[in-house]
Parts: C-alpha cells; sequence; structure tokens
C-alpha cells in the first residue's frame, strides 16, 4: 500500500484527542504546530550543504558550549512558530538561558509549557549524520498570568507529552502523549508525515549498548565492571553485546529503541555529574523509553522521571533503554 494512504499525523493527534474526553484541541493544535516548526528544520537540515548554514554561528550558549548555525536556526524556528499560538505561556531550550516568555502582542494566558533541545548531536551537523530535536510538554501549574520557574521544574511524572524528530535517512517523528509511542515517517513528496511505526514497543533484551569509550579513563569501577559485563563472551545471555555510538543523542536512542540495548552517559570525572541534560534531553526520553516498556535511570539507580529538577540546565547521568539491560545497569550502579 503507498503510505499515501496511509494514516496522517493530524488523524493520529485527532484520535489520541478522542480518548481525553473534556479536550477542546488546544493540545492537539499546539502539537500540530510544533510538527510544521520541525519539518521546516528538516528541510534546512537537508539542504544545509547548500545553503551556507553550516558550520558555527560564532556564539556560545548558556553552558559555553559552541553554537553552530543550525542550533540557532532550528531554535529561532521553534520559538517563531510557537510563541503566537496561544497556547503557550512560556518555552524553555537548551540554547537559551532562562525563560522564553510570550511577549505582550502575542495571545496570552497559555495553559502549556513547551521545553526543547532544538538541535541534538550538534558536532555531527556539518558531516552529514543523523540528528534531531527533542521536546516535552508540561500543563503550567502557577496561578501567575505569566509563566514561573515551578511551571518548567516539573518531575518528568508530570509530562503530558513529549517525542522526538530525527533527521537521518529520512526524517522521523516519535511521539507520546502517554498512549503509547507512535512512529512517523516524512514523505517530502507531500510534505507529511505518516504514521509508519504504531504503537512501537522495544525489545524487552536487547544487543547493543551505547557509551563513548573514550571516556573509559574517567570511569569508576562501577563503570569499567558494567562494560566490562557487556564486552564479555557468554552464549547463554548473549553475549558479548555489539557496541553502536553516533554521538548524537536521538539518534543513538532511537536505534535502540527499535533494536533493544542500552545507551549509556556515566558521570566520570571530567563530567562528575554527567554531560545530558536533565529537562531537554533525559526526562523526554525516559517518558518514550516508559511508555515503550523500557527504563531509564540515573547513576544511583534512580527513575529519571521521578527526580526534581532544579534548574532549566541541570545535567544527568543517563541509562537508558530496553527493560532488561536498565536492571543489569542497576545492578552495576548499585556496586554489585
Ligand atoms: P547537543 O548537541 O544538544 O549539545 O547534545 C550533544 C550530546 C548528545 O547528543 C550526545 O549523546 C552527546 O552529546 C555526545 O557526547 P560525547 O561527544 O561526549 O560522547
Ligand atoms: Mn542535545
Ligand atoms: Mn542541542
Amino acid at each position: 500500500m503507498s503510505t499515501r494512504l496511509g494514516t496522517t499525523i493530524t488523524k493520529k493527534i485527532m484520535e489520541e484527542q478522542r480518548q481525553f474526553p473534556g479536550a477542546k484541541g488546544d493540545f492537539s493544535g499546539m502539537l500540530y504546530e510544533l510538527v510544521v516548526a520541525l519539518k521546516v528544520i528538516a528541510y534546512e537540515v537537508n539542504k544545509a550543504g547548500l545553503m551556507n548554514i553550516l558550520g558555527q554561528a560564532g556564539t556560545t550558549n548558556v553552558q559555553g558550549e559552541i553554537q553552530q548555525k543550525l542550533d540557532v536556526f532550528a531554535n529561532t524556528t521553534i520559538i517563531h512558530k510557537m510563541d503566537h499560538t496561544g497556547y503557550l505561556c512560556g518555552m524553555a531550550s537548551e540554547e537559551v538561558e532562562g525563560i522564553i516568555e510570550i511577549a505582550d502582542k502575542h495571545p496570552q494566558g497559555g495553559k502549556y509549557v513547551l521545553l526543547f533541545d532544538p538541535l541534538d548531536g550538534s558536532t555531527n551537523i556539518d558531516v552529514n549524520v543523523s540528528i534531531g530535536t527533542i521536546f516535552s510538554i508540561y500543563k503550567k501549574k502557577s496561578n501567575n498570568p505569566k509563566c514561573a520557574m515551578e511551571d518548567f521544574l516539573q518531575p518528568g511524572s508530570n509530562l503530558l507529552a513529549a517525542g522526538y524528530a530525527v533527521y537521518g535517512s529520512s526524517t522521523m517523528f516519535v511521539y507520546s502523549t502517554g498512549l503509547g509511542v507512535h512512529g512517523f515517517t516524512l514523505d517530502p513528496g507531500v510534505g507529511e508525515f505518516i504514521l509508519s511505526h504504531p504503537n512501537i514497543k522495544s525489545p524487552p533484551k536487547g544487543r547493543i549498548y551505547s557509551v563513548n569509550e573514550g571516556n573509559r579513563a574517567y570511569w569508576d569501577d562501577r563503570m569499567k565492571k558494567m562494560v566490562g559485563y557487556f564486552t564479555d563472551e557468554d552464549e547463554a545471555t548473549g553475549r558479548p553485546y555489539s557496541s553502536r555510538y553516533i554521538g548524537s543523542l536521538v539518534a543513538d536512542f532511537h536505534r535502540n529503541l527499535m533494536l533493544g540495548g542500552i545507551f549509556m552517559y556515566p558521570p566520570d570525572r571530567k563530567s562528575p555529574g554527567g554531560k545530558l541534560r536533565l529537562m531537554y534531553e533525559a526526562i523526554p526520553l525516559a517518558f518514550i523509553a516508559e511508555q515503550a516498556g523500557g527504563g531509564a535511570v540515573n547513576a544511583n539507580g534512580e527513575r529519571i522521571l521521578e527526580i526534581q529538577p532544579e534548574s532549566l540546565h541541570q545535567r544527568t547521568p543517563l541509562f537508558i533503554g530496553s527493560k532488561e539491560e536498565v536492571e543489569i545497569s542497576k545492578r552495576f550502579l548499585a556496586g554489585g
């Protein structure tokens, strides 16, 4: 069957809306606007080499990292696409230090907040390796007319929706509103995301481990033992595992979600708190992982979705993937 006869993302979002009695469509409208922003970014990423948009922007972000031109483009696209919809009371981006308020000239009173990593895998942009965008949406908590920090610093267990786009050999959009995980592939001919992977379930046990082993010298013993376990030979438990590491979290995560396995960014001597950001990267992907039957924990074995965030740009160690491998990582993290 031609994918052009398949389920569009609009149809799927509407179907899910009907599962929430009383929903007026604001949430669906917001999600759809976001999807349009992601299509704009996908389009730009695909022709980046032609458009003088590769390379560094000459600026650094809040974390002191060099911004690429596409980081800045993706960030601006999402902000400008979403700020006048009336759905949001504010946004937070990995590339922006504070809360992004909705300017007075735009409709006020939005009930939701949007957090995003506009372009994940920045170091891969210029070399044609998969990159992506990660997002999450919470309901506003405070009674402030504008949004307050507490509206953003919510644990992942409060999430309404999360997902990501991967700009890879094809562009995919994967999201969950808590009713399972659905994957769509962009049909570039008609510019629509078509449901290609309904109700994604990650294999309960995988064969892949993903970690930057160049950091081995900085790891603690727990980590060395854990990776030793994944690389030792044992036929009964299907070891050794295969190693796969792209260096774009979103693409590494997506591959492991589909094939099964574990992605790890542990604490190390260079980054004792880990490298990845709790709010923009770990929480949204943990939500997707759990919805697909997997899990996600920090270096204390605590569930990522239960961590109370303390600041917008907080980092966390991350162990995420199939149920069995996350359990194995918890065992080693506990010292056993
Ligand atoms: P970002 O491009 O949003 O700053 O994120 C980069 C992250 C993540 O995508 C990836 O998993 C990790 O950095 C790779 O880090 P190392 O190069 O240290 O392995
Ligand atoms: Mn990132
Ligand atoms: Mn980024």
